[in-house]
């Protein structure tokens, strides 16, 4: 997230540099180099919410220890500046801050984890600062009866406020933002996160909820509740402009200013028609090591093996044709994930002077 990570003053000559040598590489043609990456590092979970179907997938699947310090280590070769761990549940896996670590001595500038705080502890809170975390994401989705609903936990609402103070305590030099899903149906839930955010003196990103694709052969998917109930617009509104005057909410105002229409439609128009370039500066890898330009866009199948390198793999034939075919993609018309919108408004950076306007 650009508004956290501009805050983080050390770090944006070099953000600069990567952005500049982006901008150039992409401008001659040249092979796509993955400014960010995201890494799921499990799907495996320790909660049950009603909104996700990662842990519904019937194989339980963690990136191996040897497979994912490998990888860190092309990435920071290959010139990755931001990288993001998510899952499943990241801190469920062992060699998580391992990796955090390796990741920064192999010269990524950014580390980041989501978790839903769960299975925090000072412990594991110690570990994550020692290699040298940069940002943690929390999520939490309403208040405490609310949100234990809806994660499928008693005490999850707690832990989560127990882990926004371990952090403050024993790790303050890491970013803590609370992650929080706007609802069709309960828009307003999400506010609380921006209370909590405001009262901590920490950050809030608010994701709209999206259907996640069906894996497998699961039978009990998570609920699409646009069809369910009727939108409530006018209270979608209310939170949007809410939104927009809290200075701890990290999403764009390009956005946030999108949001109303997305539940209106239930389509993502901020794109609409747009070709898409996600591919050039992004790479995703899932729990089991495959390497997609994007996970959404390619269904979450059909990732790309790495054993030959990262390098090699992103400069082969195969690789920057499934980049070229996700520019007609419609994925992001289908969903409006913050993880995709918000690079895609930023780059390259005539796209935000073009969509800003
Ligand atoms: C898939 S989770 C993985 C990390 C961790 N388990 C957690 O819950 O924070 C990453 C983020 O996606 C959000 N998320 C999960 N299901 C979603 C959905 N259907 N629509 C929008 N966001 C969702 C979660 O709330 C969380 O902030
Ligand atoms: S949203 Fe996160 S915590 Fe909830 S089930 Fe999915 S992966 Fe687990
Ligand atoms: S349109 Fe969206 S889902 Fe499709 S490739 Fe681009 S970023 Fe991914």
């Amino acid at each position: 997230m650009l508004k956290v990570i501009r805050n983080k003053l050390s770090i944006l000559p070099r953000l600069g540099v990567h952005t500049l040598d982006w901008h150039v590489r992409y401008a001659l043609g040249k092979t796509p180099s993955p400014m960010a990456c995201g890494i799921y590092m499990t799907n495996d979970c320790n909660l049950r919410c009603e909104f996700c179907n990662i842990w519904r997938k019937k194989v339980r699947v963690t990136i191996e220890r040897d497979k994912v310090l490998n990888l860190v280590r092309e990435l920071g070769k290959a010139g990755c500046f931001y990288l993001s761990f998510a899952g499943g549940e990241p801190l469920l896996v062992p060699h998580l801050a391992e990796t955090v670590a390796e990741a920064k001595v192999s010269g990524v500038g950014y580390t980041h984890v989501v978790t839903n705080g769960y299975a925090l502890t000072r412990a594991n809170v110690l570990r994550l600062s020692e290699a040298g975390l940069d940002e943690v994401s929390i999520s939490i989705d309403g208040p405490a009866e609310i949100h234990n609903a809806k994660r499928g936990r008693d005490k999850a609402y707690e832990r989560v406020v127990a882990g926004i103070k371990l952090f403050k305590s024993h790790a303050p030099h890491i970013k803590i933002v609370l992650n929080t899903i706007l609802t069709f149906t309960s828009p307003c839930d999400c506010l609380h996160a921006v209370e909590l955010a405001e009262k901590f003196d920490i950050h809030a990103k608010i994701q709209p909820y999206n259907c996640h694709p069906a894996f497998e052969s699961d039978r009990s998917l998570a609920r699409d509740d646009r069809k369910a109930e009727s939108v409530d617009l006018k209270a979608a509104k209310r939170v949007v402009n809410a939104l927009l005057s809290s200075s701890c909410v990290v999403n764009s105002d390009v956005f946030l200013k999108a949001v109303p229409d997305y539940l209106k439609t239930g389509r993502g128009q901020l794109f609409k028609d747009k070709p898409c370039i996600y591919g050039h500066h992004h790479v995703e890898i899932d729990e089991s090591g495959k390497v997609f330009p994007c996970l959404e866009g390619m269904s979450w199948e059909n990732g790309f093996d790495m054993s030959g390198g990262l390098k090699k793999l992103l400069a082969s034939k195969e690789y920057r044709q499934a980049v070229a075919n996700l520019k007609d993609c419609k994925g992001c018309e289908r969903t409006m994930y913050i993880c995709y919108y918000e690079p895609r408004i930023s780059f390259p950076l005539w796209n935000l002077l073009r969509i800003s306007k």
